[in-house]
C-alpha cells in the first residue's frame, strides 16, 4: 500500500534528506545544488529544460525521489508561449457556469500536464472585499457561495478522473484563510477578522474543496491576532485537519518561514521559524532557502522533533506516490505538448468562456451597433482597443507577476477589439482607430528594495491627460456615428503587491471620456478593467459593457458582442462602487447599520452583485412558495414565471436568496443559496422550479457555530441582488 511505501521510504531517509523534501524551490535557482546538495522536493517557475535537467539531476541522488514541479498556472498556462490563456478568474466568474469552468480546467490541466507540471496553484477561494485590493481579479468574486460552486468546479477540472489520469494535475485552494480581509485593500496586510467572521464567509468555500479531496491547500501572507497564518495553529489544526477531515498537503505562500524572521518579526532566527512551521502542520515550504539549514540546527537544538518533520515528509511522499511520480515521472511531451497546447478545441472553448463573460450593464438601444440605426461610421477609441497584454490579464506570459518570462504570448495570437472589429465588421463600414490617451508610464528605477533586498516592481506614473492626443479622438468621434471606447487598468495596477489607493481611471481616460461625451455623438464604453472601476460623472448614462481580463479571445467575443451577433450572458460577481471611499460595497453586509452611509453619498453601489442585461428584456412574475413550511432536512420549493418581452433570445440568470427574517445574532440581510441560467426565446414565457435546502438556511451563532434558526423566512427570487429587482415568498423552518 502507499502507507508501506512511505514507511519504507521514510525508514532508509537521512535527516537532510528529509528537510529536502520539504523545500520547494524558484527554479531560478541553482538546479545542482539545490537538487544534489538540499534534496529538494519540488520547484516551481521554471521551464520544460529545467525539468529535464533537474529529472536528470534527481536521477543521480541516493534515493532518487522524483521531484513536484508546481507553477501558478491560474487561468491557462501561463508558463508555456503561445498556450491557452483564458479570461482570468474574475471574468469566469461572470459566467457564473460550473460547467464551463470545470471545461477550462480541464483544458489548462491538459495543456499544463503535456510540458511536464504536476500541480498549479489554483483555484483562489478568497472573497473579495475591498476593490482596492491588487488581487481582485484572481478571485471568483465576492459571494461565498458562488466562489464554493466555481472552485469546486475547478478543482474537478484540474483533478480529472484521479491522480492516475495522465492529463490532471494538483489543484490548490488557496489563500488560506482571511488573505483578502486587508487594510485598505493594501495587499497581505494584518487580516482584523474574527473567528467568526472567518466561519460566516471566508472559510464556507475553503470547507467545501476540502471535503471534496482538492489535494494540496496554499496558506496566505497574513497574520490575524498577531499570529501569522502559517503558525495559526487554530486554523491548520483545529479546523482544516481537525474538522474538516483534511489529510492533503499544506504549502506556504512565497517565503512565509522566513518573514517570520525578517519581514514580521516575530521569530528570532530561523531555527525557530521552520520549528514553529513544522509543528503546525506545514508540508512544503515554498522559496525559503534558510529553512533547510534552520529545520537542521531545529532538531539538533531540540527546537523540533525528527517525528514532526517525518509526518509532513510522509504527506508530500504519499502524495507522490499517489500520483504515480515513481512510476512516471510525467516529464514534458514533445507529442502531447503539439496535439493539445492552444489545440483548436482549447481555442474554441476560450472562445466559448470569453464570450460568456461579458456584462452588458447599461444600453440605452445605441447596443448592439445596427446599420439601420446609423452605425456605419465607427470610432474605436482607448488606450486598451488594441492592448494584448492587458487583455490577457496578470499571470499571463510576459506581464504582471511572472514578468521575468522573456518571450509571453505572441501578439499575433492574441485577437484584441480593435482586431475583431476590424475582421467582423460589415464591408461597407469604416472603422476609425485612435488611441486617444495613455494610462501609465513606468519609472526605470524600482521603488526601492523589500526587507529581504528583492527588487519592488517599478513604480507607475499615471499620465497627464495629453491635449492633442485627446482631440484627436474627439475629432475621429465627431466623423462618425458611433464611438467605442475601451478604458480600464493596465496590467502594472494589477497582482501581488500592486493594490491601488483609488479606483478611478487613470491617466488621460477620464478626460477623453469626458470629451467624447460632449461631442454629442453616441458614445459605448467597453470597460476593461481587472476589477470594478468608477467612471466618471459625464459617462454615466452611457451604454456599458464591463469585462475583466478576458484572455486571447477576449477581443473577438467583445466585437461580437457590439455588433449583436451574440447575446449578453454575464453577471455581475462582484459590486460595483460608485467611489473608493465607499469601501466596503458587497452585498451581503450585516443589516441595521443605521448610521452605515455618508453625508455625502449614497451607500448603494453602482451596479450590484448579479446585475447584468441582455438585448432583450425579461419580465418575472407570480413568484409562489410550493412547500411554506419544511422541516430543516426538507427542501424548500418555489415557481416563478418568465417572459422574454423583447425582440431577441435572452439568457437569464435567475437568482435565489434566503432571508431570514429574525435571527439570535446580526447577520446579512439576504445571501445568494441558489441560482438557474434559462434561455428564452424572443417571446417565449416559461415556469420554473427553484429549490434550496432548509439546512443550508443557516447563520453563524455568537459562538461560532453554524446553526439553522427554525423561524420565518423569505426567498427573494429575480435578476440581481438589488432589493427592488426581487420577488419575495414566505415559508417557515419548523
Ligand atoms: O501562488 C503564488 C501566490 O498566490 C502568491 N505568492 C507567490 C505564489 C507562487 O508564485
Amino acid at each position: 500500500s502507499v502507507d508501506d511505501r512511505v514507511a519504507d521510504l521514510l525508514s532508509r531517509m537521512t535527516l537532510p534528506e528529509k528537510v529536502g523534501q520539504m523545500m520547494q524551490y524558484d527554479a531560478r535557482e541553482e538546479l545542482e545544488g539545490i537538487v544534489l546538495e538540499h534534496h529538494a522536493g519540488s520547484i516551481l517557475h521554471t521551464s520544460p529544460e529545467k525539468v529535464l535537467r533537474a529529472a536528470e539531476l534527481t536521477a543521480q541522488t541516493r534515493l532518487r525521489i522524483p521531484l513536484l514541479v508546481a507553477d501558478d498556472c491560474i487561468h491557462g498556462h501561463s508558463f508555456w508561449e503561445g498556450a491557452t490563456i483564458f479570461p482570468t478568474q474574475l471574468g469566469m466568474a461572470a459566467t457564473w457556469d460550473p460547467d464551463l469552468v470545470e471545461r477550462v480546467a480541464r483544458a489548462t490541466a491538459a495543456e499544463v500536464a503535456a510540458t511536464g507540471i504536476h500541480w498549479t496553484f489554483s483555484p483562489v477561494l478568497c472573497i473579495a472585499r475591498d476593490l482596492r485590493w491588487g488581487r481582485i481579479d484572481e478571485t471568483f468574486g465576492e459571494d461565498p457561495f458562488l466562489i464554493g460552486e466555481l472552485a469546486s468546479a475547478m478543482v474537478r477540472g484540474y483533478q480529472g478522473g484521479g491522480l492516475g489520469d495522465p492529463d490532471a494535475i494538483l489543484a490548490t485552494a488557496k489563500h488560506f484563510a482571511g488573505y483578502s480581509e486587508t487594510q485598505g485593500g493594501r495587499d497581505a496586510s494584518e487580516a482584523d477578522i474574527s473567528r467568526r467572521k472567518l466561519r460566516s464567509w471566508f472559510l464556507p468555500p475553503f470547507e467545501r474543496v476540502a471535503r471534496e479531496g482538492c489535494r494540496t491547500f496554499m496558506l496566505g501572507y497574513q497574520s490575524t491576532d498577531g499570529v501569522p497564518i502559517t503558525v495559526n495553529d487554530w486554523l491548520l489544526s483545529d479546523v482544516l485537519r481537525g474538522e474538516w477531515g483534511y489529510t492533503g498537503t499544506l504549502i506556504t505562500d512565497w517565503d512565509n518561514v522566513g518573514r517570520m524572521v525578517w519581514e514580521q518579526h516575530v521569530q528570532p532566527d530561523y531555527a525557530h521559524a521552520a520549528a514553529a512551521a513544522v509543528k503546525a502542520g506545514n508540508d512544503m515550504v515554498m522559496s525559503t532557502p534558510g529553512f533547510f539549514p534552520g529545520a537542521l540546527e531545529a532538531v539538533e537544538r531540540g527546537l523540533l522533533d525528527e517525528a514532526d518533520i517525518d509526518r509532513s515528509v510522509s504527506r508530500i511522499l504519499s502524495l507522490k506516490f499517489r500520483f504515480g511520480l515513481f512510476e512516471n515521472p510525467r516529464l514534458p511531451d514533445p507529442e502531447r505538448i503539439r496535439a493539445v497546447i492552444a489545440s483548436r478545441d482549447h481555442t474554441a472553448l476560450n472562445l466559448e468562456v470569453a464570450r460568456r463573460s461579458l456584462v452588458l450593464l447599461r444600453n440605452d438601444g445605441t447596443l448592439p451597433l445596427n446599420p439601420e440605426a446609423g452605425a456605419r461610421r465607427v470610432a474605436i477609441v482607448g488606450p486598451l482597443a488594441d492592448d494584448a497584454q492587458t487583455q490577457l490579464g496578470d499571470w499571463a506570459g510576459s506581464s504582471g507577476q511572472v514578468d521575468w518570462m522573456p518571450d509571453g504570448h505572441p501578439r499575433a495570437q492574441i485577437t484584441t477589439v480593435l482586431d475583431g472589429l476590424r475582421g467582423l465588421a460589415p464591408a461597407d463600414w469604416s472603422l476609425e482607430h485612435v488611441e486617444g490617451a495613455g494610462i501609465l508610464d513606468l519609472t526605470d528605477d524600482p521603488a526601492g528594495t523589500f526587507p529581504d533586498g528583492q527588487p519592488r516592481p517599478p513604480i507607475a506614473v499615471p499620465r497627464e491627460p495629453d491635449a492633442a492626443q485627446i482631440a484627436e479622438a474627439v475629432a475621429a468621434a465627431r466623423r462618425s456615428d458611433v464611438v467605442v471606447a475601451v478604458v480600464g487598468d493596465r496590467i502594472e495596477l494589477v497582482g501581488e503587491g500592486r493594490s491601488t489607493a483609488t479606483l478611478e481611471l487613470v491617466g488621460g481616460q477620464r478626460a477623453l471620456l469626458e470629451a467624447l461625451a460632449a461631442t454629442g455623438t453616441p458614445l459605448v464604453v467597453v470597460l476593461m478593467a481587472s476589477k470594478p472601476l468608477v467612471l466618471p460623472e459625464a459617462v454615466r448614462g452611457a451604454p456599458l459593457i464591463w469585462v475583466a481580463n478576458p484572455g486571447m479571445e477576449g477581443g473577438r467575443a467583445i466585437a461580437e458582442l457590439l455588433l449583436g451577433r451574440i447575446e449578453p450572458a454575464g453577471r455581475l460577481p462582484i459590486s460595483f462602487a460608485r467611489h473608493a471611499g465607499q469601501q466596503p460595497t458587497y452585498y451581503n453586509q450585516i443589516r441595521g447599520q443605521h448610521g452605515d452611509r455618508y453625508a455625502d453619498l449614497t451607500q448603494e453601489p453602482a451596479f450590484a452583485f448579479g446585475e447584468g442585461l441582455s438585448y432583450s428584456t425579461v419580465a418575472y412574475r407570480d413568484a409562489a412558495i410550493r412547500t411554506p413550511r419544511v422541516g430543516v432536512d426538507d427542501a424548500v420549493r418555489a415557481r416563478i414565471t418568465l417572459s422574454n418581452t423583447g425582440k431577441r433570445p435572452a439568457h437569464e440568470v435567475v437568482q435565489v436568496y434566503v432571508r431570514d427574517r429574525v435571527t439570535s445574532v446580526s447577520w446579512a440581510d439576504r445571501e445568494l443559496k441558489a441560482y438557474r441560467s434559462v434561455d428564452l426565446a424572443p417571446g417565449e414565457t416559461r415556469t420554473i422550479d427553484l429549490e434550496v435546502a432548509a439546512a443550508d438556511c443557516t447563520i453563524v451563532d455568537a459562538s461560532g457555530e453554524r446553526i439553522v434558526e427554525r423561524g420565518a423566512f423569505d426567498l427573494l427570487i429575480g435578476p440581481s441582488s438589488r432589493e427592488e429587482t426581487l420577488h419575495a415568498v414566505g415559508f417557515e423552518i419548523g
